[in-house]
């Protein structure tokens, strides 16, 4: 029997030897106990090294218990090339080169979740094959000004489409087994001194405008990580905010998922342990050289904290939680085995491209019968300007690319016509002819001798007898424009590109203007110009996405997803003065007095001033008509619905999408509200001739405003309008109804 019973015994002990899995790595138990079995096992310096970095984009994982490291990776419009372990510089790699998506804004304006969803899938192939378990993106900080040099990372002005743009993304990425890293939160809106910014901003503001599309991206999204802000909010810096991360993100929204600083945005080791913060990134942006020994132990939420624990100056309450949520992220990515494999620069991803690309761009303007072109042999296109040729992949700052491939516009355009047509290039003004981003160089030669003014006049010259002039100009990557880390200067168009167009215009009544930019751009010329594009920044495929909007392969069916102003004095941020374009070293305040009214919800209430191009403005080369609108019912009561549905038909020639919108407008409140918000909106496709009804339900939440003294989202029983438009400055049909 004593016998037995060692036997016995020494089985038992031995079990685990034999092959009894652990419970952290046991597929068939729930993470959640799995994620308690890991923690368990942990030392409490395994635990500190697990929330913050250990190289510029990594983090270590547990190696003694196989937990793997986190590799981080920008974002958000293609998959950045790998640096070197501690600097920025390029580690040479010669097989980490991408497809680079179209530019967020460009997303954004497709107006269209299938788009959406497309590009989060491909996206997130691209970075599951590069092994990488979060992706830093997308970003949805609101359009508050044109300056902002970001801006083309972002989604646009407006919270509900910024919104309902960035849900499928976020799933599409995730699907892929790879965090989005949703950027960044909050209240990041312009770059100049955005380390020492502190906004200052209402309630009402933060909660209708500057958080919800943040909101949707956690609840309705789910995204498993969010990057704080480099920016302070009421005197703390987001990264670590106890208002925000810890009252709305995890408090009020039940947020599950990582908390990761941005790029040296962690200033304080307490405030980083109590606030919400979970894993700190950049702190020593120049990597070891500012450490004693290993700069990243020096990090805020390294040896600091290891030491205020082991003094008992704090328990580990914080830490246990920081790594709870880590190893939640660890199992929804590289601990999930049965994540797909991905793939890199597959022809799919540029197929998406392409299409996202096209559906993207905004025809702002077409009078007279130069779009679509029509090509014959013989016909002479002459294409002007810098931006038609310079590769815009390289540049912006994190965002920055290595990409395999990248048409440029030009190339875009003899692909197409080239065959036929005689197409002449002319610089037209030079610009920036730089062409490098850490390391990462275009190999392009644009350097020009000729004077601004021989550049003109040869451009002139081509364009006299050319059947089309298609000048292709904008801003460009470089820094004070579209690029992180600073604003523009102005609205106006940089390196004296308004007297090329203007002296084009001039010598031909055949102009068209591609204007490349993540920005509205101020046009004077606009009015002699007949034909105007929007073109973003679209990546890899642009030219091929620009070609096939000339060409009218593809009929134009994208709509602004922030409005034009006129001028820069007509943007209410800067009405208000609460914008600085001045670096500061010190911490300057920025009060958002432009409250709510961001966007056409200023635009709307001004009689006199109207912007160059409203929000949701975007022309096709066919015409939808609008039927009348109609209710299902003038009454809806609290907890119900009612629904308006509109007939659209194509009167047109040719197939076409339309973005039909649907703005609500309260008639009556205890509180000043905007004109009217865009609560929803449908893409459809229509065949000549053909007609489609569609359908929206709205709902008590479509009415509510946020009402600061109860800190809760109101709907006040009275009378709401509900505007049907293909713009915002375009209203087709009104109803109203009563809540009751
Ligand atoms: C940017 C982030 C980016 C990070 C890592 C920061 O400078 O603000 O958006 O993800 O760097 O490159």
């Amino acid at each position: 029997m004593k016998i037995l019973n060692l036997i016995a015994g020494l089985v038992a002990a031995s079990a685990p030897m034999f092959g009894q899995t652990p419970v952290y790595l046991d597929e068939t138990k729930p993470v959640e106990e799995r994620i308690e079995d890991a923690l368990s096992r942990m030392t409490l310096e395994e635990k500190i090294s697990m929330v913050h970095a250990q190289s510029k984009f990594s983090s270590p994982g547990v190696p003694r218990l196989g937990i793997p490291e986190i590799w981080t990776t920008d974002g958000p419009h293609g998959i950045r090339p790998e640096v070197l372990w501690d600097e920025w510089d390029q580690a040479g790699w010669t097989n980490d080169s991408c497809v680079a998506f179209p530019a967020l804004t460009c997303l954004a304006a497709t107006w269209n979740e299938e788009m959406s969803a497309l590009y989060g899938k491909s996206i997130g192939e691209e970075a599951r094959y590069r092994n990488k378990s979060i992706l830093l993106g997308p970003g949805v900080n609101i359009y508050r000004t044109p300056l902002n040099g970001r801006n083309f990372e972002y989604m646009g002005e407006d919270p509900y489409l910024a919104g309902q743009m960035v849900v499928p993304y976020i799933r599409g990425v995730q699907s892929n087994g790879v965090a989005t890293c949703v950027k960044h939160f909050a209240l990041n809106n312009h770059e100049t001194n955005r380390h020492t910014t502190n906004v200052i901003v209402d309630d009402r503001t933060l909660y209708e405008i500057y958080l919800p599309a943040f909101k949707a991206a956690v609840q309705e999204g789910g995204t498993w990580s969010i990057m704080g802000s480099y920016n302070l909010y009421e005197g703390e810096h987001c990264c670590h905010n106890e208002r925000l991360l810890n009252d709305i993100l995890r408090g009020e929204w039940g947020y599950d998922g990582v908390v990761v600083s941005d790029w040296g945005g962690t200033h304080d080791t307490d405030q980083a342990i109590r606030n919400g913060l979970d894993m700190e990134f950049g702190s020593w942006t120049n990597g070891l050289s500012a450490g004693t020994k290993n700069a990243y132990e020096n990090y805020f939420l390294a040896y600091p904290y290891l030491e205020r624990i082991r003094k008992g100056e704090i328990g580990t309450e914080e830490l246990d939680e920081k790594v709870r949520r880590i190893l939640r992220l660890a199992y929804r990515t590289v601990l999930d085995r049965s994540r797909p494999f991905g793939s890199l620069c597959s022809e799919s991803h540029y197929e998406a491209a392409r299409r996202i690309g096209g559906e993207g761009i905004v025809l702002l303007k077409n009078t007279g019968d130069l779009l679509p072109m029509t090509v014959e042999k013989g016909t002479k296109i002459l294409v002007v300007g810098e931006n038609a040729v310079k590769m815009m992949t390289v540049g912006g700052g994190s965002s920055s690319l290595k990409v395999q491939r990248e048409i440029s516009p030009l190339e875009g355009i003899v692909g197409r016509f080239g065959n036929v047509a005689e197409v002449v290039y002319e610089r037209g003004y030079v610009g920036d002819v730089t062409g490098e981003y850490n390391g990462v160089t275009t190999g392009q030669d644009l350097s020009e001798s000729r004077s601004a003014e021989e550049l003109i006049a040869d451009a002139v010259a081509e364009a006299e007898d050319a059947d089309y002039v298609i000048f292709i100009g904008g801003l460009n990557k470089s820094r004070y424009q579209d690029c992180e880390d600073s604003d523009r200067s102005g609205l106006g168009l940089p390196y004296g590109q308004d007297a090329v167009i203007e002296a084009l215009a001039e010598a031909t009544d055949r102009l068209i203007v591609v204007n490349i930019s993540g920005n509205a751009v101020a046009m004077p010329w606009a009015g002699d110009v007949p034909s105007i594009l929007q073109a973003w920044y679209i990546g890899s495929e642009a030219g091929h996405a620009i070609a096939d909007v000339l060409s009218g392969d593809v009929n134009p069916s994208g709509k602004l997803p922030f409005t034009f102003p006129a001028r820069l004095e007509d943007v209410p941020a800067h009405i208000f003065g609460e914008y600085t374009g001045v670096p500061q070293r010190d911490t300057v305040d920025i009060r958002y007095k432009d409250g709510i009214y961001v966007g056409y919800r200023w635009t709307d209430l001004q009689k006199k001033t109207k912007p160059l191009f409203a929000f949701g403005h975007g022309l096709s080369y066919t015409e939808f008509e609008y039927g009348k609108p109609v209710l299902d019912s003038k009454v809806m009561t609290a907890d119900g619905t009612v629904t308006v549905s509109v007939e659209v038909t194509n009167t047109g020639d040719r197939e076409g999408q339309e973005v039909v919108q649907l703005y609500v407008g309260d008639r009556k409140a205890s509180l000043p509200r905007p004109l009217k918000e865009l609560k929803g909106f449908k893409k459809i496709s229509l065949e000549p001739g053909e007609s489609r009804t569609v359908t929206f339900s709205v709902d008590k939440e479509d009415l509510a405003f946020f009402d600061p003294e109860k800190h809760e989202w109101v709907a006040e029983p009275g009378v709401f309008d509900l505007n049907i438009a293909a713009a915002a400055d375009d209203v087709r049909g009104k109803v109203s109804f009563e809540l009751k």
